[in-house]
């Protein structure tokens, strides 16, 4: 018997299409445009109803922010109270007791080394301060951002992203003191080989030969901002041979190292935070998403003496950050990622996309990479595989035939990605996969 729920009839259903109809004359179109064709009505667990009653399976756990499903009472209920008992405080005025449990639990699951904690609303705002931080704390103009990377859509965060040229629009003239690199990616690296004698990382040389040569003087950068594994860019993971090489340049000219962990952070690669996948030692971490166990909205930076220790000049943040209701979500999440083997629910998770997923780069010439990484996957679909020319047409019909079956995924112009609930169990997340690739198989058929 299937662990599934039955296929919908119609998607957009006829309670969706009104509604819809109605929201394109009222939002913002560049609102209208994104969604899925479909209005929500209720989640539980790993499944989304909608207002006609069809059901879908959730392989995008709202942009990989709802770690364990739709609101889980253990979390729900400790931000209930502390709403009942504080409503909003502004945690910059009126410190709360939450503060000081949540930012010493932080400071103990995270990378060695960091022992300061500023709070923040979500993850673009940790990402925010990040940028001014590295500044303030190296006197330096110029962050070194990465091509496919995201970090968030305000001025700032989209102007040191660079994961498609439309998130860019309009702000590349306004936008200073950003060098962009390509990520790491085998798939796709416009590199050969590291060189002789070089760093032992064909992207490090790049930026060390030219970048540092031609676009930047190394005493004017504060430092590198990077995703451990590219999330919204196709979970991308950078080759063993790159974090070596960039960490040693960071330490040869006194650059900060960021990572920006707000989407891969909290359990969804498979460990706690990726920097523990090569036991990284950054000196800011960028936190943010499923931090609030999927129920309120939190995010923070954190940082090590040199980089949030020494001045306390910079004013940061914003009225809702940290509020009562969200450190106690936090917490109360953080407590579930120990009692509930969440971990090693995504380490199971991983084994079934590796199983499902990756021989389809053998059988189906048109699926170019596939990559997992945990809960966590990307698949690029190509027009052809020498060329590697993206499909973009082919991936939306892949994406539309995923949503006739019933399972929502993360398609976006640069990846295809699949991001399930932690606590999804391996056997129903095996049957959703089975839908994606048959979903694969007729777009290509
Ligand atoms: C790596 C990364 N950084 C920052 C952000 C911004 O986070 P938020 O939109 O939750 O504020 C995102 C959001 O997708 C992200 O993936």
């Amino acid at each position: 018997m299937s662990l599934l729920p039955t296929e919908p009839t119609a998607v957009p259903g006829p309670r969706s299409a009104e509604i819809l109809a109605a929201q394109d004359k009222v939002f913002y179109p560049g609102l209208s445009s994104d969604g899925y064709p479909f209005v929500a009505r209720s989640r539980s667990g790993w499944t989304v109803t909608d207002v006609d009653g069809n059901v879908f399976v959730d392989l995008v756990s709202s942009s990989a922010s709802v770690p364990l499903g739709a609101g889980r009472a253990e979390v729900v209920e400790p931000a209930a109270q502390a709403l009942l008992d504080f409503g909003n405080e502004d945690s910059h005025a009126v410190f709360h007791e939450r503060m000081l449990p949540l930012a010493t639990r932080l400071l103990d699951l995270a990378p060695n080394g960091l022992t300061r904690v500023d709070i923040a609303l979500n993850g673009t705002e940790s990402v925010e301060t990040a940028v001014r931080v590295m500044r303030r704390a190296t006197g330096r103009p110029v962050i070194i951002g990465f091509m496919g990377g995201y970090h968030g859509e305000t001025t700032t965060t989209a102007g040191l992203g660079a994961e498609q040229s439309e998130i860019g629009r309009g702000l590349r003239g306004v936008t200073s003191g950003f060098v962009h690199v390509p990520f790491p990616n085998s798939y796709r690296s416009p590199f050969g080989s590291p060189r002789p004698g070089g760093t032992g990382d064909a992207t490090v040389d790049f930026l060390r030969d030219h970048i540092l040569f031609h676009v930047v003087d190394p005493a004017e950068v504060a430092g590198v901002i990077i995703e451990p594994i590219l999330g919204s860019g196709g979970v991308v993971i950078p080759p063993d041979s790159f974090w070596p090489a960039l960490t040693s340049l960071c330490q040869e000219f006194g650059w900060l190292f960021c990572l920006d962990e707000v989407k891969t952070g909290f359990g969804r690669t498979g460990e706690v935070f990726a920097a523990d996948l090569w036991d990284l030692e950054p000196d800011l971490l960028c936190l943010g998403k499923a931090m609030g166990g999927g129920v309120m909205p939190i995010g923070a930076l954190l940082g090590n003496e040199r980089a949030l220790g020494g001045y306390d000049d910079l004013s940061t943040g914003s009225t809702w950050s940290w509020l009562p209701a969200a450190c106690a979500a936090s917490l109360a999440y953080m407590d579930l990622l120990e009692r509930e083997d969440v971990l090693g629910n995504v380490r199971a998770l991983h084994a079934v996309a590796v199983a499902k997923l990756c021989p389809l780069v053998e059988q189906v010439s048109q699926v170019g990479d596939v990559r997992v990484q945990g809960a966590f996957v990307g698949v690029e679909l190509v027009v052809d595989p020498v060329t590697k020319e993206r499909a973009t047409a082919l991936q939306e019909a892949v994406a539309e035939g995923c949503l006739r079956r019933g399972v929502l995924v993360a398609s976006s112009t640069t990846s295809f990605n699949i991001q399930p609930s932690l606590s999804m169990s391996p056997e129903a997340y095996a049957e959703a996969l089975d839908r994606v690739i048959a979903a694969i198989e007729e777009a290509v058929a």
